[in-house]
């Protein structure tokens, strides 16, 4: 059958996964505004993939701080209220047999005050980002730089929502550091201008993020922890990594020293080369022996030749999990796909 290694089960650290199928992590924004909790519709929604057989289901983003929200309807880790309405959902994943992690993601300067109790965006640096709040449709606000002891504040909030995860009863974490959020924006040399020991070098720009990881571990378990990084930027079309290399020869070692044994290395064009005719998949693999998790335009037949290949491990579907609720199904019975049409997937939780 044409998609066989994407259907074979497989063991990734402490799960036990019935297909090599992932869902990336998408915002749905439909969890209740003011209180940041999820409802019956979200727990339906993330059921019926569950009962589909996706082997692994990472959450949309979910914000650790009420400071971390960069649109409406985002969900949040950071009261026992929201991990309560999490655990409904977690529950109906179980009862399906399915494996489900919480994405943390923090917008930093991506945001607005509007979307913050009327508190100024946090970010590395004040620098202003250019663009548009999502749905929110205002400028993105000027942030204020982050002073050490917020930044500490920054990793306790993470480890507290990563504490929350495990009470509601996911069975890991992932940590957006991808995509110009603030794990991000630390990371990159054009939003991060510090000279202090969060900024001036790549290993200094690197530090939150290597703290956050260590932070989560702590409370997870770090065989329970996936990164998620990437070169691309939602708010900077054009960026592209100085030494794409050295970069993630940077990121890698943080991995490593972390002790991670999953990362999801982020792109919109799987098959595009990054650097030295290699994609940035092939990249990171010649790094690295941990499992892989690969994204961004997978087909499933481009996914289970990255899977033959001993490119990825794991295939993450995004878009086409949107359209294709029974996407595993259809893919069991050499059914062809739907095609995903913003204009109906992103009004409704189907
Ligand atoms: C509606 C939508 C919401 C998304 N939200 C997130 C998010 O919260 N966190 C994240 O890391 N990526 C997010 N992404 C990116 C996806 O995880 C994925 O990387 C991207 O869609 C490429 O995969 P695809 O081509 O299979 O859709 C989002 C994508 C879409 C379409």
């Amino acid at each position: 059958m044409e998609n066989q290694e994407l259907l074979q089960a497989v063991d990734i650290g402490p799960w036990k996964l019935r297909t090599r199928i992932a869902m990336a992590p998408m915002t749905r924004g439909f969890a209740n505004d003011l209180t940041g909790t999820v409802g019956e519709e979200v727990v339906a929604y993330y059921r019926r993939r569950a009962k589909d057989g996706v082997g692994l289901l990472i959450t949309e983003g979910i914000t650790p701080s009420p400071r971390g929200k960069g649109t409406f309807g985002v969900p949040g880790l950071y009261t026992k209220e929201q991990a309560d309405s999490w655990r409904k959902v977690t529950e109906a994943v179980h009862e399906e047999g399915g494996t489900i992690v919480a994405q943390l993601w923090h917008v930093g300067r991506l945001t607005h005050p509007d979307l913050l109790g009327g508190m100024a965006p946090q970010a590395p640096s004040a620098l202003q980002a250019e663009g548009l709040v999502h749905k929110l449709r205002k400028p993105f606000a000027m942030p204020e730089a982050m002073t050490i002891d917020e930044i500490r504040e920054l990793v306790r909030q993470y480890k507290q929502a990563a504490k929350h995860a495990m009470e509601a009863g996911f069975d890991g974490v992932e940590i957006h550091g991808a995509h110009g959020y603030i794990i991000d924006q630390f990371a990159s040399p054009v939003t991060n201008i510090r000279t202090d020991s969060y900024g001036k070098d790549r290993e200094g720009r690197l530090r939150l993020m290597k703290e956050v990881l260590s932070a989560v571990g702590e409370v997870v378990g770090m065989d329970r922890v996936i990164i998620r990084f990437s070169e691309l930027k939602d708010d900077q079309p054009g960026y592209r990594w100085q030494e794409p290399e050295a970069e993630l020869d940077a990121y890698l070692t943080v991995f490593r020293e972390a002790g991670l044994g999953v990362i999801h290395p982020s792109t919109n064009s799987f098959l595009k080369p990054v650097a030295g005719g290699l994609t940035l998949h092939e990249l990171v693999r010649k790094r690295w022996r941990g499992a892989l998790i690969g994204v961004g335009g997978l087909t499933p037949s481009s996914a289970s030749d990255a899977i033959h290949a001993g490119v990825i491990d794991l295939a993450a579907f995004g878009k086409p999990l949107l359209a294709n609720p029974d996407l595993v199904q259809r893919l069991r019975t050499d059914q062809p796909l739907i095609p995903y049409e913003p204009s109906l997937h992103l009004k409704q939780l189907l």
